[in-house]
């Protein structure tokens, strides 16, 4: 009797052995071809040609011709590693949100306002602004 419950305690061990590792015969995470997370969704390309001149209408006032940054203005685009970190789906949501002075990040007291201050511009001008921005970046 004794040795009947030994053996049934040794057999359930095996087998929560053997769950616990998978049964050794299921394949490793298989890659699937599905696309990542839908939030990283790559966005479409920017235009240069577009961007730069909407950048000379609306940025250009604080960050300067070329990116290059106002004195106590707009920061400095062409060497910003805050700017080389982000992908693009992120630097258009900064651009909207933009970055007050009550904001913890701001790093100049001066405010960045959401889309520079032209509300009318659209995620696709935006998208042009952005292939600019990428274009001056040392
Ligand atoms: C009224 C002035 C002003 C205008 C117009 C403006 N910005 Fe800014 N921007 C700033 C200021 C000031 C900062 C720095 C904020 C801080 O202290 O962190 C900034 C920061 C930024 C940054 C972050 C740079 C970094 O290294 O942290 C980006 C990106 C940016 N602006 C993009 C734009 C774009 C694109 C436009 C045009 C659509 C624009 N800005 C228009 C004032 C402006």
């Amino acid at each position: 009797m004794k040795k009947a419950i030994v053996v049934l305690f040794v057999l359930l061990l095996a087998a929560l052995l053997v769950t616990a590792c998978g049964g050794g015969n299921t394949a490793p995470a298989a890659p699937t071809s599905a696309p990542a997370a839908p939030t990283a969704a790559p966005l479409p390309a920017g235009d240069v040609a577009k961007g730069t001149e909407l950048y000379n209408q609306v940025c250009v006032a604080c960050h300067g011709p070329g990116g290059i940054g106002v004195q106590g203005l707009g920061k400095d685009m062409t060497t910003s590693t805050f700017i080389a970190g982000l992908s693009d789906a992120e630097l258009l949501e900064f651009v909207k949100k933009g970055r007050s002075v009550s904001d913890p990040l701001n790093t100049t007291g001066v405010d960045m306002p959401p889309k520079g201050g032209n509300p009318a511009l659209t995620d696709a001008q935006l998208i042009d602004i952005i292939a600019y921005m990428r274009s001056i970046h040392k």
